[in-house]
């Protein structure tokens, strides 16, 4: 990969996702483009550069970025935030949510689907009544291809060995050589591709984010935006789970209160001036 190739697939990269691949990061660039080389029959990078400004050009990016992020995840991953969700965040939510006001909960990159399965595990043992309530959780991801993996909800036996036995059995059905997540979980789930620097199509407030282990690929200027949109779209009181090696930075740091490791309260907003 040429200096120039390099910098233009960097470039798009950033430009789509916010996502910097260092100088650092050219090997794995090339690692993760390889296959899509020889899925695609190009012979080498120039080719690849050249359907990236071609009709099919728009339609690449999306694999460009799919072939770049990386989509880590696991059940429970940072247990302490579930462990907070169910103690302290969720009990007056539900108590809430029971007298008629709606829930809302996010999960903003939620890549295969186990973050985004955790929290309505989660939710449900705190919430058994919740599907006769107006409550919601969204799980979303820039990837297609992930998206796809979290609507349907089926898990390999390793991915759910970190779900402890009476959950899995409560939650899951065997299915092939795996398990598939219970309807009356994905019951309260909603997914949907979504590009976290594109506009977003939210008509009220979240109660709930969870935006892990993923803004720590962005650089400084899109990472505090994202914080600043956060706390738009949250109401008063809602809390925000970041990953463990992020922190939330920037003028969106004022919105939040610390509540716990990598965890945030969504202060109350100024009450608006009084026409003199
Ligand atoms: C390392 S995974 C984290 C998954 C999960 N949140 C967790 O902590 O286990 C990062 C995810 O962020 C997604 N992602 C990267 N850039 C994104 C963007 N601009 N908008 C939405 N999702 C993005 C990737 O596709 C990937 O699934």
């Amino acid at each position: 990969m040429t200096d120039a190739q390099f910098r233009k697939i960097a470039g798009l990269v950033h430009q789509d996702s916010g996502i910097i691949l260092s100088e650092a990061k050219r090997s794995l660039l090339m690692a993760r483009l390889n296959r899509r080389l020889r899925v695609l029959g190009l012979p080498d990078y120039g080719a690849y550069c050249a359907r990236l400004d071609g009709s099919d050009g728009p339609d690449e990016r999306r694999h460009l970025l799919s072939a770049i992020t990386t989509n880590v995840t696991a059940f429970f991953r940072e247990a302490h935030h579930f462990r907070s969700l169910a103690q302290d965040v969720l009990p007056p939510m539900v108590a809430q949510a029971r007298a008629g006001r709606r829930l809302r909960l996010w999960s903003a990159a939620s890549s295969s689907g186990e973050e985004p399965y955790s929290i309505a595990i989660t939710l449900l043992e705190a919430f058994p009544d919740a599907a006769r309530h107006d409550v919601l959780l969204l799980s979303t991801d820039i990837d297609p291809e992930m998206v796809d993996r979290s609507r349907q909800g089926r898990f390999s036996a390793d991915a759910v060995s970190p779900v402890p036995p009476a959950q899995l059995k409560r939650w899951f059905q065997p299915q092939g050589d795996g398990f598939e997540a219970k309807p009356d979980l994905r019951g309260l789930m909603r997914f949907a591709e979504l590009n976290l620097h594109d506009a977003w199509p939210f008509q009220g407030r979240f109660d709930v984010i969870f935006c892990r282990n993923t803004a720590i690929y962005f650089d400084g200027t899109a990472r505090q935006r994202l914080w600043q949109r956060f706390g738009e779209v949250m109401v008063e009181g809602g809390t925000l789970c970041i990953g463990h090696s992020e922190r939330l930075d920037g003028p969106a740091a004022a919105l939040f209160e610390p509540t716990g490791t990598t965890q945030y309260r969504r202060n109350a907003r100024p009450a608006p001036a009084r026409p003199s």
